[in-house]
């Protein structure tokens, strides 16, 4: 197909006016346009790519997120090598170095610095070429890195293209990848849910993400950038002569540049910097540890050069971090709602930011022998991330005689199972559905308030209903009598009846809270939401294939193949039929009965797929005039797709729904069998 000059251009536009509405939201903080004409433009975008393949180009807004999870990453060699930072503590340190290049470079009098906030995350090094990103890498060891570019590409703040009219044949920017501390808490409530191990801190989540193999898991953690260090070809007339500049250029080309920076004239307004952020850097929404000290002519820091290590023209100073030193009492395990088993030191208590710390995580086996931590150790602790205590070293010398090695139980303290430790992780499960640890935490789950959401079940009266052997399993809550919750301690007969209520009152909750409820790996409330719609009962999803589960708008391929594998499991599926058999939702008929005057029996359990832009509906009308009318829309095309509805300049989709014989609809169509 050849693409007319009219289209072409309008292609071009398309992009431009994207671009620039992406730099103003994500980079100038500024938005220029409604999210919802950015959603119609970039659509349009979509719809004349999907027509006309041969005009995408790698630096187009719609390729941001790709879909193919790489099988593992290659290395790069990094074009410039990227150096790391000599750590200063204080001011002393600071002057020390001061005279180090002092000597080195007499008869200089551009002492001037730059003073930037150092940000807490991961170094990345940007490739673009005529001003279109075509590689980013991780640091690695300094000279070689791993390419990460599809994951790179999902960083907003990151320019596909740069806004340069002559854009050199190459050009590198390096900055910090980081996770803003809001987007790393939701990323550990959402893990916390979907039953996973957290990220100890902002920092390691983003190391963590930069190397996932799947980008669109990427894509949903939003990762910024702030962008410090620029390399052009030294031949470049618009080279900038000094760091400021540097960050200016960045700026003006399209990077977010963090505004906090600084210049200094002496090492006493750097210390005035450092004060002043050691204290302010408490409200900003990401991590600093410290400040860099940058020498601000590039003629002097090419005069200067690097040690072995460092460069000589920048130093970084640190805060310091909160530690502090205790000795550890006992190493405990604690067991999850997921069966994960943490070890634990269980330390003398101390003070630490602002709260008095006695337990520390281990994360997992792996940390507990690098660290080779032993009962009698005394050991430096460290709030991660500022949040969650953790053992960072032990001081080996001062370890008293006759300590034993510690080793991971092999069997759960809870129930006595063998633990198992599966390969692909460094996390040790107990795989007993019936471990009382387990059960806790999944009745905990199931109480929730996203949940069955059962007031007055909470952790205390679980323990309390475990402990005297009430309930062994989550069905036996709807087998509890009022007289035996009543003899628990501290339960009258009224609060025992008020949570007789609350647990009947559940078997009323919809489809999806069962469905979360029954906390599935990967199945976040709005997963569950999302299954629920477009499976209207326990038997359609548990006999979904994979193919049927991913092809559900909004489910990955992980949240399918666990949601697969889970019904898959005979204990699963028994304690489904069990919470049916108490009378737990485990269908929308109930309510579709009541509403099913309303429902189309054209449409009523019906497959649609959208392709092309149809000439009245929106996408999102369209879908949700055929689901209110009791059908359902996937996104792809599959054997039980039973129609495809065909707007304009329909692409691929259309071509298959061909080869499979599925039944079109125009728009006109779709409309009158919705009447
Ligand atoms: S300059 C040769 N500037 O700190 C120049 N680094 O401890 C080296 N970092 O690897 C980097 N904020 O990941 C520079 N404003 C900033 C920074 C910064 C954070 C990180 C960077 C580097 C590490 C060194």
């Amino acid at each position: 197909m050849t693409v007319s000059a009219d289209l072409q251009q309008r292609i071009q536009q398309l992009r431009q006016q994207l671009q620039k509405a992406s730099y103003a939201y994500y980079v100038l903080d500024v938005p220029i346009m409604e999210d919802a004409v950015y959603d119609q433009l970039y659509r349009e975008l979509e719809t004349l790519e999907t027509q006309y393949p041969e005009t995408i180009t790698s630096d187009s807004p719609t390729q941001r997120v790709g879909d193919t999870p790489a099988a593992q990453f290659t290395s790069v060699r990094h074009k410039i090598a990227l150096y790391s930072l000599e750590n200063a503590f204080n001011l002393k340190e600071l002057e020390k170095w001061q005279e180090r290049w002092q000597k080195l470079a007499e008869n200089f009098d551009k002492s001037q610095y730059v003073c930037e906030l150092k940000i807490d995350g991961s170094a990345i090094a940007l490739t673009y070429e005529k001003g279109s990103l075509i590689r980013g890498a991780t640091r690695g060891d300094g000279t070689t890195g791993e390419e990460i570019t599809p994951n790179i590409r999902t960083i907003r703040s990151i320019p596909l293209k740069l806004t340069l009219d002559n854009p050199p044949p190459w050009l590198e920017v390096r900055g910090e990848a980081f996770l803003p501390l809001k987007e790393f808490e939701r990323i550990n409530r959402e893990r916390e849910k979907n039953r996973e191990s957290l990220f100890a801190n902002p920092r390691n989540a983003t190391a963590g993400t930069l190397r996932q193999l799947n980008p669109q898991i990427v894509n949903q953690r939003r990762l910024q950038f702030f962008a410090y260090t620029l390399h052009l070809p030294t031949a470049h007339p618009e080279n900038p002569p000094t760091q400021w500049q540097s960050l200016e250029y960045l700026r003006k080309i399209g990077f977010l540049v963090n505004p906090n920076r600084k210049f200094a004239k002496s090492l006493e307004q750097v210390q005035e910097y450092y004060n002043y952020w050691q204290t302010a850097r408490q409200e900003l929404p990401y991590l600093t540890d410290g400040i860099v000290v940058k020498l601000n002519s590039y003629e002097l820091q090419q005069k200067l050069g690097f040690t072995q290590k460092f460069p000589r023209w920048a130093i970084a100073l640190k805060y310091p971090a909160a530690e502090a030193p205790t000795q550890v009492k006992d190493i405990i395990v604690n067991v999850g709602r997921t069966g994960a088993v943490t070890p634990m030191a269980v330390m003398n208590p101390v003070p630490l930011a602002g709260t008095i710390v006695q337990r520390a995580t281990l994360h997992n086996r792996d940390r507990l022998a690098e660290l080779d931590i032993r009962v009698g150790d005394t050991v430096i602790i460290r709030k991660a991330g500022e949040i969650i205590p953790e053992v960072v070293r032990v001081l080996k010398e001062l370890r008293p005689e006759n300590t034993e090695v510690y080793q991971m139980p092999s069997h759960c303290p809870e129930c006595g199972s063998k633990l198992v430790l599966p390969e692909e992780e460094a996390v040790t499960r107990c795989v007993n559905a019936s471990c009382p640890a387990i059960v806790r935490g999944s009745i905990i789950h199931w109480a929730s308030r996203d949940a069955l959401d059962i007031r007055g079940l909470g952790e205390k009266i679980v323990m309390l209903l475990l402990k005297n052997n009430c309930v062994h399993s989550l069905v036996d809550l709807y087998h509890l009598q009022v007289q035996q919750i009543a003899q628990l301690e501290r339960m009258g007969n009224k609060s025992a009846e008020n949570l007789m209520t609350a647990i009947n009152n559940s078997k009323k909750q919809p489809w999806s809270r069962v469905l979360y409820g029954l906390g599935i790996r990967f199945v976040g409330n709005i997963n569950a939401q999302v299954l629920a719609k477009n499976f209207s009962s326990v038997e359609a999803l548990s006999q979904a294939s994979l193919a049927e589960l991913e092809g559900v708008y909004g489910i990955g391929k992980e949240i399918a193949q666990s949601v697969y594998t889970w019904f898959k499991n005979s204990e699963n599926l028994q304690l489904v039929e069990q919470l049916k058999a108490v009378g737990l939702q485990f269908s929308q008929q109930d309510t579709e009965t009541k509403l099913s005057q309303t429902k189309n029996s054209n449409i009523q359990g019906k497959i649609f797929v959208l392709t092309g832009t149809l000439s009245t509906l929106k996408r999102t009308e369209a879908k949700q005039l055929i689901e209110q009318a009791g059908g359902k829309v996937t996104s792809s095309i599959s054997q039980k797709t039973d129609y495809i509805v065909v707007g304009e300049e329909a692409g691929s989709k259309l071509e298959k729904a061909k080869t499979l014989e599925i039944q079109q609809l125009s728009e006109v169509e779709l409309l009158r069998m919705l009447a």
